[in-house]
């Protein structure tokens, strides 16, 4: 049978006290929004109907798909408003409608429910500790389903329940086309509201169904900044949890953030306040130190990233060792062995084998060979206001410490550039270069003595 998903995300999140459209809070480094369309993704379902509206060109931009079909609620008027505004649009068949705000929801509850609905309506809901907020499930004695009641609009009894409603929905097209016209704003937030679909389903005698969330946080609905953390939490301790069970050893699961993908080898080990962003990719063996960050890398087998690195963009070759405190920018490329060490900056560059610059530098757009030993504040002048040059340097070069390279400038294979020289022209292969001015000692100098106290 068709399945069409309505994905509703058109509100404007009230509640965040935001620029930003509710749908596109972040939520492990990607908007809210893009969590709900992975899950409706792996569903397979013949189509996907996002109904926008407040900041619909932003979302449109930050969740691309060919397979979406975006869908315009011009005025947020509810969210069966929402709804009625896929509607002409959906193939017969049945219908899966999940909200933008309820984004932890896993694959394998979305397929539970859309099986559950058949020819009536399921319902997920939830035991929630803290019921507040949510519109609450009313249940007659026998404990059918009688509708639900939002908030606002119930009784303190009412609100006494703790089944609610997650606001994820399954049923037949065909039955939306039939109860959403009847659907009236006749409640506190004059608004038309999907969830009373149920009771006029109820009255005809349709089925209404529920399945219950495994897990409470699996069906979190973000409204506020509060339930944004508690989101972030929870997925955070979920992507940990997985990363143990894959054989990951971290120090401690609940001071790792992954904002982002992050795919690691056998036996890495992991230290605490690590933050990975984007895609990053560590290979077997690796140690990431504490407080490091890492932001679209691929890093080899065996590689130790010590404290408080940051690497952004760069790729980095088996056994080499990265920090403390050292900064890779995007395009840094090293070679296998190689050594980075504290406050080392790199950009634009690539290091060969087992090359080595410890100490306080900054390498950018160079190409630097293998076994090079550059010294502590060694400095690549790379621009020169307008434009950004080349550093080359060959094979077994040593810089000596202290050296600027005024790009564009070669430094020969094997070639030795003397501590405290400005490189203005290239330096030859396997000769010593050496520059700065002479220098000179005065002996009868005197240093200007102070003045005695009295004055005299
Ligand atoms: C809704 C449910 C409530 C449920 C809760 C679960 C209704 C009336 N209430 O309440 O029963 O417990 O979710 O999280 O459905 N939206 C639109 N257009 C609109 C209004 C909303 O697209 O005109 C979208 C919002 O962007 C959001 C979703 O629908 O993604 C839910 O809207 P929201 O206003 O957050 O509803 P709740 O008050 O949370
Ligand atoms: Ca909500």
């Amino acid at each position: 049978m068709t399945t069409s998903v309505i994905v509703l995300a058109a509100g404007k999140g009230t509640r965040m006290n935001s620029a930003l459209p509710k749908v596109l809070q972040p939520l492990g480094g990607e908007p809210l929004l893009a969590h709900v369309l992975a899950a409706a993704r792996a569903l397979s379902p013949q189509t996907i109907h996002v109904v926008a509206g407040h900041g619909m060109a932003a979302v449109q931009t930050a969740c691309p798909g060919d397979d979406l079909h975006w869908v315009e609620q011009r005025e947020q008027r509810g969210t069966g408003h929402a709804v009625a505004q896929a509607l002409p649009h959906l193939a017969e068949g049945s219908a899966l409608i999940l909200y933008g705000d309820v984004p932890l929801v896993p694959p394998r509850t979305l397929g539970s429910l859309r099986d559950a609905a058949g020819e009536g309506v399921a319902l997920l809901v939830m035991q929630a500790a803290d019921p507040t907020g949510y519109g609450r499930i009313l249940r007659d004695a026998a404990g059918r389903v009688q509708g639900i009641v939002e908030e606002r609009d119930a009784t303190a009894a009412m609100r006494a329940i703790g089944e609610v409603n997650t606001g994820l929905m399954a049923a037949p097209v065909a039955l939306l086309r039939r109860y959403l016209p009847r659907v009236q704003p006749r409640n506190a937030q004059s608004e038309y509201y999907l969830t009373d679909v149920v009771a006029l389903a109820v009255a005809d005698g349709v089925a209404v169904s529920t399945v219950a969330a495994e897990d409470p946080d699996d069906a979190l609905g973000v409204n506020d900044r509060l339930q944004l953390a508690y989101a972030e939490r929870t997925l955070q301790r979920r992507r940990a949890e997985a990363l143990l069970r894959a054989g990951v050893t971290l120090a401690d699961p609940a001071r790792l953030d992954v904002r982002g993908e992050l795919r690691c080898g056998r036996d890495v080990f992991i230290d605490v306040n690590a933050v990975f962003e984007g895609r990053v990719v560590l290979g077997d063996g690796v140690r990431i130190g504490p407080n490091a960050v890492l932001r679209n890398c691929t890093i080899g087998e065996g590689v130790e990233v010590q404290a408080f690195s940051h690497l952004d963009g760069a790729r980095v070759g088996d056994r080499a060792r990265i920090g403390p405190y050292a900064r890779l920018r995007p395009g840094a490329e090293l070679a296998c062995e190689t050594h980075i060490g504290n406050f080392v900056e790199i950009k634009q560059a690539m290091v060969g084998s087992g090359s080595k610059i410890n100490h306080l530098s900054y390498i950018g757009d160079a190409s630097i060979g293998a076994a090079v030993n550059v010294g502590a504040g060694t400095i690549t002048c790379n621009y020169d206001g307008v434009h950004k040059h080349r550093t080359v340097i060959g094979d077994g070069a040593f810089i000596g410490s202290g050296s600027e390279l005024v790009a564009p400038v070669t430094v020969g294979e094997g070639a030795t550039v003397g501590a405290g020289t400005t490189l203005r022209k290239d330096a030859p292969a396997h000769q010593l270069t050496v520059g700065g001015g002479r220098q000179v000692s005065l002996p009868h100098w005197r240093r200007p003595a102070p003045k005695d106290r009295d004055g005299g």
